[in-house]
């Protein structure tokens, strides 16, 4: 196992578009296991290839409180095949690369949804309530897209200039 190096906001390739990966092969099977191990190691529920500087269209999952690997959905190309809009989730979401900030995110409750797994056989899986949330919130970062664009622009803006002072300050600079 080898633990990947996750990137932080502003880093430009968590907002970039992943491209689906041709076939799961030993490496693409390899990738999945060093995700879902940086994953547990940064105690997130999920992450997403992005994250890591990557940009195919995997993802893992683990809402088990368990945690012991036996329950994590290593998905590659996971494609939703639908959701209700009118029954709603709401949970307070967070992010590995955007670290000590959190906000509630509605999302659409269920979905139903395909993915190849670690074998390359492709799946299908019906999820709700958090397993949906955060199946959502990592197919997202494959798309470049964040949980804080799921806010208002007042409480995104704060955000991000807390981010922007949090950097200004780690590289030693001094604010006027
Ligand atoms: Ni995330």
């Amino acid at each position: 196992m080898t633990l990947l190096t996750i990137k932080k906001l502003p880093a430009e390739v968590l907002r970039h578009v992943a491209q689906p990966v041709t076939s799961v092969d030993k490496r693409v099977a390899k990738f999945m296991e060093n995700l879902a191990e940086t994953m547990y190691k940064g105690n997130g529920i999920g992450l997403a290839a992005n994250q890591v500087g990557v940009l195919e269209r995997v993802i893992v999952v683990d809402i088990s409180d368990e945690r012991d690997g036996r329950n994590t959905l290593l998905m590659a190309n996971p494609e939703i095949l639908g959701s209700d809009p009118d029954e709603i989730f709401i949970y307070n979401e967070g992010c590995l690369s955007i670290p000590g900030h959190y906000a509630d995110v509605k999302r659409p409750k269920r979905l139903r949804m395909t993915y190849l797994d670690q074998h390359g056989k492709k799946q299908e899986l019906e999820a709700e309530d958090l397993l949906s949330q955060c199946i959502q919130h990592e197919i997202d970062h494959l798309n470049g897209v964040l949980f804080i664009d799921h806010l208002s622009k007042l409480k995104r803006d704060m955000i991000l200039r807390k981010i922007e002072k949090e950097k200004r300050e780690e590289e030693g600079g001094h604010i006027l």
